[in-house]
């Protein structure tokens, strides 16, 4: 309701031009205590410019009328404090969601600004992690976010498709594969391949050389050996597009390491160039402090490295998007790697470096272990997923026998708390995976705050809702705490994007959650004489909710 805003302006008409606008906004507080207002404003450092006392000072930035948003304006030891008018900040909030509607908490702030996202980046023939799963779904919502600030977003998936390991996979594949097999289950077989080559190779080592030369092969453009990596490449991309259907989500490019192939000579020419590159032990590196190993660009035999791919791919981001700022969200196993290609660019005499971040998170354990879809059977993230929905369907089917379209539902659900799961803590924890935990309709679950908007879905369609705004709002008293959570919610969109953490919106719509199921369990929404008013604020409640599960990815069903 920009109260803020509002007081801010009655102040700044009276203080003339010693203060900005936006300066008088940033010194106002919320007072520690309630009964002391909703708003107040110091006023010490405009005592020392008048050479006068801040109690002087509140005394006469009170004297003026206020405007209709507030009740009441009073003086305590040198702030000026100022109480709400429940019931036209209610009236004007309320009205400004409903206009708003989705949009209601969005922000210009990065208005023609690009950040480039680096996320899910999972391995070609390998199976799609847990570590990849968090980085999918954390990258997402972090650019959905970025977006309702107003930033240009551009999702870059940067598939794991080149190094040494297809050599060796190729390698295996000559001798024991099966192409049926490959199609059938392609990155369970795949998998077994290379783990196989590693098992034989320890027994007869000359089989490391052959994997080598036929990534050498590789290198060079041998039709067999790209005839090979395309195919592998293909049957990968096309299992993780499961995943991402299932997770709804969708990437800007998918230039993989593979890409920067052409273009690392030149990276390195440059580094040349610019006098940084040393040999050491025959392999050329670069020195990026005491603090920290050096960085390798160039391994004894020639062959480049991850970090010489990522510096290609930095450069040619900055050239292709010119970002504003470069997010990597990645585990936190790989922060030398990041810190060491930051300073190597820094080195290079590329300023803008300092807007790369890695964006770290914890790990998914189960039973206090980290989890992984790869020890012995390969459990694969799809089935993850899939027993998700499943449990869904179950839950779903129990609580409400009648439901249409139930496969979308569950769909919605069983993902949604998968996601939830994963964005309710902060991001550096690791989070414990357990399906039955994360599916509970009560507690701090996703289908918890979906199951609340369906709730509120249902009251506006029984009403039904017409979209009346009333002009005043009587229940403001009743309702006030859920009022000033709804009213919070362009900071905490701020601040989640400040802060990269989208665990603050997920927090925020769990507490809305609590705040509706108790105002729902203690008063009379629907036939009521404050009927047309209590829908009101269930819909803007609704719109919310609805925006904040967006906001993480996930989708809201009408009916659960
Ligand atoms: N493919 C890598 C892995 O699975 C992650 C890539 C992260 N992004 C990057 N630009 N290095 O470990």
């Amino acid at each position: 309701m920009n109260e803020k805003k509002e007081f801010a302006s009655y102040l700044k008409s009276q203080i003339g031009e010693d203060f900005s606008l936006e300066q008088i906004e940033s010194l106002i507080e919320k007072p520690k205590q309630l009964h002391q207002g909703d708003l107040a404003f110091p006023c010490f450092q405009l005592a020392k410019i008048y050479k006068t006392s801040p109690a002087e000072i509140a005394y006469r930035l009170s004297a003026s009328s206020l405007p209709s948003l507030f009740s009441k304006v009073e003086t305590v030891g040198g702030y000026v404090n100022v109480f709400l008018d429940k019931k036209s900040a209610a009236a004007y909030l309320i009205t400004n969601i409903l206009k708003e509607q989705e949009n209601y908490g969005s922000h210009l702030i990065g208005k023609n600004k690009t950040i480039v996202f680096d996320l899910s980046s999972p391995n070609i023939a390998k199976p799609f992690s847990m570590g990849h799963l968090r980085s999918t779904v954390i990258g997402s919502s972090f650019a959905l976010i970025s977006e309702k600030c107003g930033y240009d977003t551009v999702k870059i998936n940067y598939i794991g498709d080149w190094g040494t390991q297809f050599g060796k996979l190729i390698s295996a594949y000559l001798r024991w594969g099966k192409e049926e097999r490959v199609k059938e289950n392609p990155i369970p077989e795949l998998t077994t391949l290379y783990v196989r080559f590693h098992e034989e190779a320890d027994k007869d080592p000359s089989l490391n050389d052959e994997g080598r030369k036929w990534f050498k092969k590789l290198e060079d453009g041998d039709p067999e050996a790209s005839q090979l990596w395309v195919w592998f490449k293909e049957v990968s991309l096309n299992a993780f597009q499961k995943i991402y259907e299932l997770l709804g989500v969708e990437f800007d490019s998918y230039n993989g390491e593979a890409f920067f192939n052409d273009k690392m000579d030149a990276t390195v020419k440059e580094l040349t160039d610019k006098n940084l590159l040393e040999l050491s032990d025959g392999a050329q590196i670069v020195s990026v402090g005491e603090d920290i190993p050096p960085c390798l660009i160039k391994k004894t035999d020639g062959a480049t490295l991850y970090a010489t791919r990522d510096l290609t791919a930095a450069i040619y981001r900055k050239n292709t998007y010119d970002f504003d700022q470069a997010f990597y969200v990645v585990g936190h196993e790989q922060s030398l790697h990041f810190e060491q290609v930051k300073r190597v660019l820094t080195k290079m005499g590329y300023d803008w470096s300092k807007n790369m971040h890695h964006v770290p998170f914890g790990l998914i354990l189960q039973d206090g272990k980290k989890m992984s879809t790869r020890k012995g059977r390969t459990v694969l993230l799809e089935t993850v997923l899939l027993d998700a929905i499943q449990l869904a369907e179950n839950n779903i089917r129990e609580k409400n026998p009648a439901l249409l379209e139930v496969d979308e539902v569950a769909r919605q659900v069983g993902v949604g708390a998968v996601i939830f799961h994963d964005l309710k803590n902060e991001k550096g924890n690791d989070v414990e995976f357990s399906l039955e935990q994360m599916l509970k309709f009560e507690g701090d679950t996703g289908p918890y705050v979906q199951y609340t908007a369906a709730r509120i879905q249902t009251l506006l369609n029984k009403g039904p809702f017409n979209g009346q705004i009333p002009d005043e709002f009587s229940i403001a008293e009743e309702s006030w705490e859920m009022i000033s959570v709804l009213n919070d919610f362009p900071l905490i969109v701020q601040n989640a994007f400040l802060r990269k953490e989208p665990s603050i919106i997920s927090k925020y719509i769990l507490k809305l959650s609590h705040k509706f199921n108790h105002f729902y369990g203690s008063v009379k929404i629907l036939n009521s004489d404050k009927t047309a008013e209590r829908l009101a604020l269930c819909a803007s409640i609704q719109i919310v909710l609805k925006e904040g599960l967006r906001l993480l990815g996930i989708q809201t069903p009408k009916q659960m």
